[in-house]
C-alpha cells in the first residue's frame, strides 16, 4: 500500500526545476522537457554563465552547510528541496554536513516525487530519511514523522533552503514561511539560504527567464539584494556573513578562491548563513550593489 508519501501519478512531460537544474550542471538525469525548457532559460541568460551560477550555487550549499553546522556546532541538519544532484562531480550538503559533523542526523525533503524517489535510492545513507515536504508549508515539515522520530526539536537545527526560495512567489510570503521555520527551532538554529538576485542583472534576462519559467507551469521571482537581506531579517534570521554571490561568498575571515571562471554578468544568485536569535550579529550587506 502506498505510504503518504508515495508518488501517485508521475507526469514525465513537465518540465521540472529540479531537471531543469540537473541539466545546467550537465546531469543526465533529465526528460526531453527539462533540456527544452532549460536550454530556453540558458539562451536568455548566455549557457555558460547559467551553468557556472548552477555550479557555484551547489558547491555554496555545501560549503555554508559545512560552516553551519560546525561553526554552530548543531548536530542535526534539514535540507529541503534535495535536488536531483546524484552522479554530479561536487560534494552534496548532505555530504559536506558529515564530513564537519560524522554523527549529524540529516534529512532531506523536497515536494517532487521524483526528486524524492532518486533522493531515497542514491543518496541514503547519507541523508538518514527523504520524506515529502513543501517549504510553503513549515508545519507539516516539521509534524512529520520521518523528523520528529529523528529531531530533538529543544536543540538547534541547520536548514538548508538553497536555490529554493525563489521558486515561491510573494504571495505565498517568504519572509512569514523563513519566520515560521525559524519559530519551530530552537534558539541558535541555522539558515542555509541561495537565492537569485535581479540587482545587477538586464531587465530583459529578468523577464526573460521568468517567462521561460512560468511557461513551465512553475513560478520563478527574482529578488533584489536589498529585499533578500529584508526577508532573512523580518523573518528574525541574523546574517552570520554578508549576503553575497554564491561564487564568492566564504565565513567571516575567510576568502574563497574557488572559482576560477569569467565574471558572471547575465547572471546572480547571492546566498549567506543566519542563526535565529534576536540580536542581529551583522547589519548591511558587504555585497555589490
Ligand atoms: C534548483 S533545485 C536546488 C537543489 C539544491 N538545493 C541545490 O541548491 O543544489 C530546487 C529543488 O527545490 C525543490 N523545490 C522547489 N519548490 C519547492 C517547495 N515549495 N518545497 C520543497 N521543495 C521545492 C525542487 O523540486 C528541486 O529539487
Amino acid at each position: 500500500m502506498p505510504s503518504a508519501d508515495s508518488p501517485q501519478q508521475l507526469d514525465l512531460t513537465a518540465a521540472t526545476s529540479a531537471g531543469m537544474y540537473n541539466h545546467y550542471l550537465s546531469g543526465k538525469d533529465t526528460t526531453a522537457a527539462d533540456r527544452t525548457a532549460a536550454d530556453a532559460v540558458m539562451a536568455a541568460a548566455g549557457g555558460w554563465q547559467t551553468q557556472a551560477i548552477a555550479v557555484e550555487n551547489f558547491k555554496f550549499a555545501g560549503r555554508a552547510a559545512r560552516y553551519g553546522v560546525h561553526h554552530l556546532r548543531i548536530r542535526q541538519a534539514l535540507d529541503i528541496g534535495v535536488g536531483r544532484l546524484h552522479g554530479i562531480p561536487h560534494q552534496t550538503v548532505e555530504q559536506r554536513i558529515r564530513e564537519a559533523m560524522p554523527d549529524a542526523v540529516v534529512l532531506g525533503c523536497d515536494n517532487d516525487a521524483v526528486v524524492l524517489a532518486g533522493a531515497r535510492g542514491l543518496r541514503q545513507p547519507d541523508y538518514d530519511a527523504v520524506f515529502k515536504g513543501d517549504a510553503r508549508d513549515p508545519e507539516q515539515i516539521f509534524a512529520h514523522p520521518e523528523l520528529t522520530t529523528r529531531f530533538d526539536l529543544t536543540q538547534p537545527v541547520l536548514i538548508v533552503l538553497a536555490a529554493v526560495l525563489h521558486f515561491i512567489p510573494d504571495d505565498h510570503d517568504p519572509a512569514a514561511i523563513l519566520r515560521r521555520m525559524r519559530e519551530l527551532v530552537a534558539p541558535g538554529s541555522g539558515l542555509v539560504l541561495s537565492h537569485a538576485c535581479c540587482t545587477g542583472i538586464p531587465a530583459r534576462v529578468v523577464a526573460e527567464i521568468t517567462e521561460r519559467y512560468r511557461a513551465t507551469g512553475g513560478s520563478f521571482t527574482f529578488r533584489s539584494l536589498s529585499d533578500i537581506e529584508q526577508v532573512l531579517t523580518d523573518a528574525g534570521w541574523s546574517l552570520l556573513a554578508p549576503l553575497d554571490d554564491v561564487q564568492s561568498w566564504a565565513p567571516p575571515g575567510e576568502t574563497y578562491d574557488g572559482y576560477t571562471g569569467g565574471p558572471i554578468a547575465s547572471l546572480r544568485c547571492v546566498g549567506t548563513v543566519a542563526v535565529s536569535r534576536p540580536t542581529p550579529v551583522c547589519s548591511g550587506s558587504g555585497a555589490r550593489p
